[in-house]
């Protein structure tokens, strides 16, 4: 076990050191991507990371931007439940607006949340984070978590460097 968990009184995971586990993961990652496998297999390499690592990251997968349609994103390697979401215009859903609006969307109650594309009922809260290159989005990193309101600022501070991380090999 990577991070150091504690269940909640309310049945949630209360992750008691994210700096440190985070570190340690952001090392794992860069090692990974510095690895042998080709682009598509360092990304599901990443997701594999990041989903077996985080309790409360339960879905975690990439949407790239497509080169010929370059307001649409297409689901790239991913882990967990299959989706129908393969495809998303910029603009809908929190994927799309991420894109659009070219910055993090945290939503910690997706119930909460008009524009929403739900994938299953089990998701309770979503983050995206944009991956740029040379100040343009080409892709997103997106994690749900079946567990309500479990980012902090840590996850956005660790999942900011993932994606600058991943930025250089895309
Ligand atoms: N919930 C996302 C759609 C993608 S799935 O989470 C995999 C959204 O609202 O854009």
């Amino acid at each position: 076990m990577v991070l150091h968990i504690e269940t909640s009184v309310a049945g949630g995971y209360c992750v008691t050191d994210r700096g440190g586990s985070f570190e340690f993961l952001a090392k794992r990652i860069s090692e990974a991507l510095k690895g042998l496998e080709d682009m598509d297999g360092k990304l599901k390499t990443v997701c594999r990371i990041l989903k077996d690592s985080v309790p409360y990251y339960n879905w975690v997968g990439f949407y790239i931007v497509d080169e010929k349609r370059r307001n649409e994103l297409v689901l790239g390697p991913f882990e967990g439940e299959r989706t129908e979401h393969t495809r998303i215009p910029f603009g809908r859903g929190i994927c799309g607006q991420a894109a659009q609006l070219e910055r993090t969307f945290l939503v910690q109650d997706v119930s909460k949340e008009k524009n929403y594309l739900a994938c299953s009922t089990n998701v309770k809260s979503e983050i995206v984070v944009p991956i740029f290159k040379n100040k343009k989005v080409i892709g997103e990193l997106d994690i749900d978590s079946h567990v309500p309101s479990p980012f902090t600022e840590q996850d956005e501070t660790f999942l900011k460097k993932v994606s600058e991380m991943v930025s250089r090999i895309l």
